[in-house]
Parts: C-alpha cells; structure tokens; sequence
C-alpha cells in the first residue's frame, strides 16, 4: 500500500523524522508521474501573472525526487525570444558560508558539480543576479502546510540567504514547488523558517497573503 502523509504524521513528529519520510515518498514516485508532474508544474507557472510579468525567475535543477523545472525553464527561453526573461540557478556561495548566490542559467552556461552533487553555474560575476533583482524565486521543498510553511533539506540555505531582504518593501514572491504527497496538514515551524507567496503542485496553485 502506497503510504502518505497522514500515516507519517502526528502532531510531535520531528522535522527530521518528517524530512526522512517526505524525501522516501517523492523518490518513490515512478519516472512516469516525475514527467507528468514536471510538465503539470511548468503549465501552471506559466498561467500565472506573475510568471509572465517577471523578467528574472530564479529556478533550481532537480535533486533527490524534486520536480523537475527543465521544462519551465525551456519554455521561459522560449519567451525570452520575444520579451526579456532571464532564468537563473542558485550556487553554493564561496565567501558567505550557508548562503546561495543566483547566477543566469542558458542553454550555454557552463556548469560544474557541487558539493552535495548538484549542477550549478560556474561562478562568474557578470552572470551574479542579485536576489532582490528577481521578481520570482522558484523554491524547492521537502515538505509544505497549507499556511505557507516550508520545510527543505535542512541545510537553511534558502532562509539564509532570503532572511537579508525580508524588510524591502519590493521583494521577489517565493513560490515553493512541490509534488502533491510533499502536503503535510501542519508542518512544526522555526522563527528563522522563511514562508512561501504561494505553492505550486502538479494539481494546485496556492497563493497565501503576505506583507
Ligand atoms: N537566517 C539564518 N541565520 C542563521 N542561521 C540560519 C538562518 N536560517 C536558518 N539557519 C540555520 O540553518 C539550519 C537549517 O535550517 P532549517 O530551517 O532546519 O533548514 P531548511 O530550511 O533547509 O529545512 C538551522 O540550524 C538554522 O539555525
Ligand atoms: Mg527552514
């Protein structure tokens, strides 16, 4: 029997314990669903204004059962021929330990592995997008709850690294992407946790208020 996220969870259950039994269900899933679910979640960006308005969209290259953004970001470079929308990947940042920096990401950016085994941009400072110069941020996630909570892979890189422009009053919208068994009803949050705009699946689009 397939299990979910109800039989994983009570109200005490540990972060750790969650993350463990979330990443067990997304790798689960079978290559087929992976590839519906990539082009699911590339369609739904695509209906959104704030998709379509941006001219910066931070992605991510799939790891560990992630959905897979490649599709979106084909499209985007599609769009770009007409209007001007740059894609950009985070990289492990050299000097501030924790810390992601967002570099532009085409057909053409030559790419290297980093140390937890993921494909990142070469590091060169002309292709540096500044975080605050992104319209969108498209965040990975291990676990999400309907308020907007996100729960990652525990390395805090994405709190880190969005925690210093949390006071602009202009700041990119955070859309967490996630597989629909990623849901959990109500995930134990942290003050240094960053919450999501809104939450894209292959089957929902889930937008939260925030100031
Ligand atoms: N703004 C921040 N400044 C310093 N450390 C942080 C910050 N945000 C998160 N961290 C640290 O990163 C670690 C992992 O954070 P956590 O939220 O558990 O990971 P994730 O967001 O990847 O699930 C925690 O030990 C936390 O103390
Ligand atoms: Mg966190």
């Amino acid at each position: 029997m397939k299990r979910n996220t109800s039989q994983i969870m009570s109200k005490k259950t540990s972060r750790v314990t969650l993350r463990k039994a979330l990443r067990a269900l997304r790798n689960e899933l079978p290559e087929s669903e992976q590839q519906h679910a990539a082009f699911a979640v590339r369609d739904n960006l695509l209906s959104l204004p704030d998709i379509t308005n941006a001219s910066s969209i931070a992605c991510y290259l799939p790891n560990d059962g992630e959905v897979d953004l490649r599709p979106f970001m084909h499209a985007c470079w599609k769009l770009n021929n007409a209007s001007a929308l740059h894609t950009s990947l985070p990289v492990l940042h050299p000097v501030c330990k924790g810390h992601l920096l967002f570099l532009r990401y085409t057909e053409k950016t030559p790419m290297r592995v980093n140390k937890y085994n993921i494909e990142e941009p070469i590091l060169a400072c002309s292709d540096v997008i500044p975080t605050f110069h992104h319209q969108v941020i498209l965040m990975p996630l291990v676990g999400f709850d309907a308020s907007g909570n996100r729960l990652g892979m525990g390395g805090g890189y994405y709190d880190r690294t969005l925690a210093s422009i949390q006071a602009q009053i202009i700041k990119p919208k955070l859309i967490g992407i996630a597989h629909d068994c990623q849901q959990v009803d109500q995930l134990p949050v942290q003050h240094w946790d960053i919450p999501v705009n809104a939450i894209v699946t292959p089957t929902q689009q889930l937008s939260f208020n925030r100031t």
